[in-house]
């Protein structure tokens, strides 16, 4: 049995858009989870560059979100709404959140939670949500990467890349990678990358194009990478872009898209139907947690915090110096 101890919850907000002290912790009543829906007293949440994006304002909550940062939370049931029968109290589990993460206390649509798998610890399984969930879809529904093709991906000690990495390599694909350090480039390798690219270096376009051209790649750069990325893909390739962070818009030449017959395609997570997220969950359960039960993919953890010290925890966020998630003690 979880004791709801507490009558209060802490939540994080951005009192304006701007850098990481405009975060404060404010308190609010413990929710009550609706129909559906399940209670969770929060033991770690996952930080994310999207959240950094709704600190500064550009990246709005969708209506009816819960009040509040953080799109991943780790912990135990504390309580279930009316009609949840797939979870008991007490159980651990992670989840999707479409915000108030970062919190004692979470409210979860049961179809956005998981159980944290046997392998993981609670507290760590809050680096686990948000990116196998946005991996999956990418890569392995839109992208539809298969066994022995060629993943690329940029960014790859973001807690999306990292995850990817580990995910593609698990599916059987070959990986390239790519990285600004050189320490970065290692942990590339360490987490199962064939190739490691540091893109300060050398042109990730002639590294990927000597190795023969990428099948499906997964961006979060744009700006020039789109020109580059359409450039060393294969046939027949799909990339996907899941975030801009040089730039949105961007000239190319349509000519190869049209050669190779490339598919240019991309999504958003947090603002799907619950049902599409719950979709994506069954298929994270049955596809991904055995691949974590099979020690082929684990969180990689930067750094912890305190979710006193939220503020910290968005300075190393926007440091860049960071290496997989940054996690908040809760
Ligand atoms: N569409 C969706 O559904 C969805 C869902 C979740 C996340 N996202 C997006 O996916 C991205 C990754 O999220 P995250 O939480 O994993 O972020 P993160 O850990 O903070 O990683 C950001 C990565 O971007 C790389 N980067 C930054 N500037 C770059 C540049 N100029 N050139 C090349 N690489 C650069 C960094 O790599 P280096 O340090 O090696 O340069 C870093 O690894 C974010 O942009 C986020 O908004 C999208």
């Amino acid at each position: 049995m979880i004791e709801i101890a507490k009558t209060e919850n802490r939540i994080v907000i951005a009192r304006e858009p701007g850098g990481p002290d405009v975060l404060e912790i404010v308190t609010r009543p413990v929710p009550v989870p609706g129909p559906g829906e399940l209670l969770i007293r929060n033991v770690a949440c996952g930080v994310n560059r999207p959240d950094q994006i709704e600190r500064l304002g550009f990246y709005p909550a969708p209506p009816g979100a819960p009040e509040g940062l953080g799109l991943e939370v780790a912990g135990h049931v504390a309580e279930l709404g009316e009609g949840v029968s797939a979870f008991a109290v007490g159980d651990p589990v992670c989840a999707l959140v479409a915000g108030g993460g970062y919190a004692d206390f979470s409210v979860a649509p049961a179809g956005s939670v998981l159980p944290v798998p046997d392998t993981v610890a609670v507290a760590d399984a809050a680096g686990l949500p948000e990116t196998v969930f946005t991996v999956w879809t990418n890569v392995f529904e839109i992208g539809a990467l298969s066994r022995d093709e060629t993943f690329l991906v940029h960014g790859g000690t973001s807690g999306i890349g990292s995850t990817a990495i580990q995910m593609a390599k698990a599916a059987g694909a070959r990986v390239i990678a790519t990285a600004g350090t050189p320490d970065k480039v290692a942990q590339c390798k360490t987490l199962g990358a064939d190739i490691a690219i540091n893109y300060r270096d050398e042109d990730f376009q002639a590294v990927v194009t000597e190795a023969g051209g990428a099948d499906v790649i997964l961006d979060m750069v744009g700006g020039a990478y789109v020109q580059k990325n359409i450039n060393c893909a294969r046939m027949g390739a799909r990339i996907v872009s899941i975030a801009f962070l040089t730039g949105s818009r961007v000239e190319v030449d349509l000519m190869r898209v049209m050669l190779k017959r490339i598919t240019l395609t991309g999504s958003t997570l947090r603002a799907r139907p619950l049902a599409e997220k719950a979709r994506l969950a069954a298929a994270v359960r049955d596809t991904v947690w055995p691949w974590i039960a099979a020690g082929k993919l684990a969180p990689l953890i930067d750094s912890r915090f305190a979710l006193d010290d939220v503020r910290s925890a968005h300075e190393r966020l926007d440091s860049g110096a960071h290496a997989g998630k940054i996690l908040l003690d809760c």
